[in-house]
């Protein structure tokens, strides 16, 4: 079964406790949480104080994925804010290695997010390391963008990596998931669904989250 991850980017910030409250009654598995620099991507989201109090309101596990440069400077300061695991992405990275290792020491699980124009190919020498790989299925920033098809190819490609190493690397697909493609993706290789709008823009959050939850 798929490990849902909702975005909480797509919430009611002002009824952030609810939120909470929705998705620990519901079968999310992670709380996805977006944080945004304005100079890695075109846009801010929120960051450290929010993460600290969201993770008071939750014993789900807190997917922190870092949209930032030098996300090295903040490794530590998103450890003691609450995050469970943590993403960076390879384009804002230049001593990689160095800053999975670091997330690690830290005692969380490291993962690498790959924007849409990345080959995963470029995960050869990094993918023993990784817990996750973060494929984006948008261009990242914001919220409510289309899934971009080729996407699979690379799920698929990711998927043969990992299986021929023995791997056990989770996939995780961000951007564009709906209840309509969730089987695909699934069926694709994905292990991790992130979904943002399509869960809380929905009339029924719990019962789209359990859609994507039984989605094959
Ligand atoms: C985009 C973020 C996503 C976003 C997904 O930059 O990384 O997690 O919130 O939102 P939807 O599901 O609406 O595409
Ligand atoms: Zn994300």
């Amino acid at each position: 079964m798929a490990i849902i991850a909702p975005s909480l980017l797509a919430s009611n910030f002002l009824r952030l406790e609810e939120e909470c409250k929705m998705l620990n009654e519901s079968q999310a598995d992670w709380f996805h949480l977006d944080v945004m620099d304005g100079r890695f991507v075109p846009n801010i989201s929120f960051g450290l104080p929010v993460i600290e109090q969201i993770r008071k309101a939750t014993t789900k596990v807190c997917d922190v994925h870092l949209m930032i440069e030098e996300p090295e400077k903040f490794t530590e300061a998103f450890r003691k804010a609450g995050a469970d695991r943590l993403t960076v992405h390879l384009e804002a990275c230049r001593h990689l290695h160095r800053n999975i290792q670091q997330i690690k020491q830290l005692g969380m699980q490291a993962a690498v997010a790959l924007n849409p124009h990345s080959p995963v190919e470029l995960l050869n020498d990094i993918l023993q390391d990784l817990d996750m790989v973060l494929i984006m299925s948008v261009n990242p920033g914001f919220g409510g963008q289309s899934f971009i098809p080729h996407t699979f190819q690379k799920i698929r490609n990711l998927k043969k990596m990992i299986h021929e190493r023995g791997l056990p690397t989770l996939i995780q697909i961000d951007g564009g998931v709906t209840t309509e493609n969730a089987g695909s993706i699934l069926r694709a290789g994905a292990d991790v669904l992130v979904a943002g709008s399509n869960v809380f823009r929905s009339a029924d959050p719990k019962a789209t989250i359990k859609a994507l939850k039984n989605a094959v």
